[in-house]
């Protein structure tokens, strides 16, 4: 849920041709600013952004959205970074709801404001009391390091050099239980107990005993999207378990959402456009010392469909690198179900499965980069590793066989919404299923809506729907909404996608009044994040660009609802016209009469 004042609010008072502008270079053009867009390659300046509606619009590629939309995409921030970054600069407080909003709460309402000096209990914690406790504890576990031969020993005996420990800021965290009160003097007072135990760095037994969760491991501080320490990963020195311990999940640390060394890996992974996804913290690390810097690692878990959109942002090509084994396998198959629904064409994901036994860390130091590197050629693309999994212990010389390869597959395939990788895998299907391609489209009920919409907004030439009209004018000035007559809309609407589109927003704008009424308006289009017809409607909104503000918005309203009262009389007349004669009421009759004449 986005909290929709604060992000109204801070929409405001921003102007997103300034935010674009920071990081795209824009120009004025007529109402407008141009640039080419920077989220696909051209050559002539599609990127446009409308200072007056305050959103972009690119007709090359179709990226749309307001200024938070555009840190996320241009950035690759969450959208929780995004807000943050944009409130800085607006010079706003982000209220702390909206931190912890899509997150776990805070253990019991914990408070105070600058780490361990306030002694005040009673005083809120916010996030970035978190964080300095992060950066104090990555700090006295880098000094702990320089200090400890064991640690050193064991670093070096991994082949690491002192120059790549410290610029992944590793640490090596003592033995002791309460380490950490060298460097939080009031490591017991309620207050700091607290701040320790939110940023994951102390535990209180059961029994009420407090102390450090991690005790002689090798320390990897995680950063997120900002380049702020969120949490660790420690490595015991010896055969121990576990034998990676993590930050368990804080407001500041989601797991599912953050990858090791990717906020050191973008730039990288920008220039050489694509990203090699590893196991662990080590294989990312020693990738790096070996050169490669585009290598990044999930923490503990499955790669989810939040990394892989993360990922997609900044490259078209993503490869992961796992191990050969059964659990490396297993882990992959995570990486291709969560992907299908997010490639589009032209992206690419890649499985590289190296020879048993090595992993990136092993592989990298015994054969180098370039032999790594080379590696990339064998990787195996998505669709041939869907169906290799998918045929791997079935039959296909039997019907049966065969029949459970296409009961396998539907659920699979019906993700996937590249229009281009759909077809390839369809036809796949239909070599090894022997099942022709127009039953197997029945079969799975593959719908091809995108690229006939797509078509669709290539030829813009039919008259629009009086649906897509009122978009138009609704989404250029919400309050007029007001004026809409319900119930013909209620009666008008068919099965017709802008006509559901439309019934969305106007729901939507009768349930938040607030957005009406409002002057300065963000774009309606930012409240509706997860809206099915989002696509739709941004595609309208675009449309809107070429508006001048001279346009008589009161006349094209009544053009638009007297194009809709003729639908409703001519689906009323048809109605009529299915009954005989003799079956219409006096009054249907008299309906019928004064609806031909009108
Ligand atoms: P691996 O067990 O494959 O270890 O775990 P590794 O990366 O090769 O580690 P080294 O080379 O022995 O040091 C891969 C990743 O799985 C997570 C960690 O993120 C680790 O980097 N993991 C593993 C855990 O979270 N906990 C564990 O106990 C083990
Ligand atoms: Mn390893």
């Amino acid at each position: 849920m986005i909290p929709q004042p604060f992000i109204h609010d801070l929409l405001s008072r921003v102007d997103i041709v300034d935010a674009i502008d920071r990081h795209v270079s824009l120009k004025k053009a007529g109402a407008n600013f141009v640039a080419c867009c920077p989220f696909h390659n051209e050559k002539t300046p599609s990127f446009t952004v409308s200072q007056t509606k305050q959103f972009y619009h690119c007709f090359g590629c179709g990226a749309h959205g307001n200024a938070i939309s555009f840190l996320i995409e241009y950035s690759g921030l969450s959208f929780i970074e995004a807000v943050h970054d944009l409130a800085a600069y607006a010079g706003m407080q982000v209220p702390v709801q909206l931190i912890d909003a899509p997150f776990k709460p805070i253990e019991s309402h914990i408070s105070p404001s600058s780490v361990a000096e306030n002694k005040d209990n009673n005083a809120e914690i916010f996030p970035q009391d978190l964080i300095k406790a992060l950066r104090v504890a990555t700090q006295f576990y880098r000094e702990q390091l320089k200090i400890s031969e064991k640690a050193i020993t064991y670093l070096k005996k991994r082949g690491l050099s002192g120059k790549t420990a410290a610029r992944f800021s590793m640490g090596y965290a003592p033995a002791g239980w309460q380490s950490l009160e060298a460097v939080f003097p009031d490591y017991k007072s309620e207050r700091t107990r607290k701040l320790l135990v939110s940023a994951g760095l102390v535990i209180i037994s059961n029994e009420g005993r407090q102390y450090d969760r991690f005790r002689d491991r090798i320390m990897f501080p995680i950063l997120n999207q900002r380049g702020q320490i969120i949490g660790f990963g420690g490595r015991v020195l010896e055969q121990e378990e576990p034998k990676y311990l993590n930050s368990p999940e804080t407001v500041l640390f989601e797991k599912g959402r953050e990858l090791y060394n990717f906020f050191s890996a973008r730039r990288a992974i920008r220039e050489v456009n694509h990203v090699v996804v590893v196991e662990g913290y080590m294989d990312v690390i020693a990738l790096s010392q070996h050169g490669i810097d585009y290598a990044v690692a999930a923490l503990g878990t499955a790669t989810t469909s939040f990394h892989i959109q993360k990922l997609l942002r900044q490259t078209d090509h993503i490869i992961f690198c796992f191990d050969g084994d059964k659990a490396g396998r297993k882990a992959a198959w995570r990486a291709l179900e969560n992907s299908l629904p997010f490639i589009s064409d032209g992206k690419y994901v890649d499985f590289l499965f190296l020879p048993e036994g090595e992993d990136p860390d092993s592989y990298v130091r015994q054969y180098g980069k370039a032999s790594f590197e080379r590696q990339f050629k064998q990787a195996i693309p998505l669709s041939e590793f869907l169906f290799k999994e998918l045929c791997s212990g079935i039959n296909l010389q039997t019907s049966e066989g065969r029949a459970k390869l296409v009961s396998d597959a539907k659920p699979l395939l019906q993700q996937v919404k590249a229009s281009a990788l759909s077809v390839i895998l369809l036809k796949r299907l239909v070599e090894l299923s022997k099942i022709s391609q127009g039953e197997l489209e029945d079969l799975l009920q593959i719908k091809r809506t995108s690229s006939i919409r797509k078509m669709k907004n290539v030829s813009k030439k039919q008259p629009i729907t009086p649906y897509h009209w009122l978009i138009l004018i609704i989404l250029n000035n919400p309050s007029h909404v007001i004026k809409l007559d319900r119930d013909l809309l209620v009666k008008c609407s068919e099965n017709n996608e802008e006509a559901a589109a439309l019934k969305t927003l106007v729901d939507f704008l009768d349930s938040h009044p607030h957005l009406i009424e409002s002057k300065s308006t963000p774009s309606i289009l930012t409240y509706l994040q997860d809206n099915p017809y989002k696509a739709l409607l941004e595609s309208i909104e675009s449309e809107t660009l070429g508006w001048s503000d001279a346009i008589d918005l009161e006349a094209e309203l009544l053009g638009a609802l007297e194009k809709l009262q003729q639908i409703q009389r001519k689906k009323r007349m048809t109605e009529l016209h299915s009954k005989s004669l003799n079956k219409l009421t006096d009054e249907e009759k008299q309906e019928l009469q004064r609806l031909a004449m009108l």
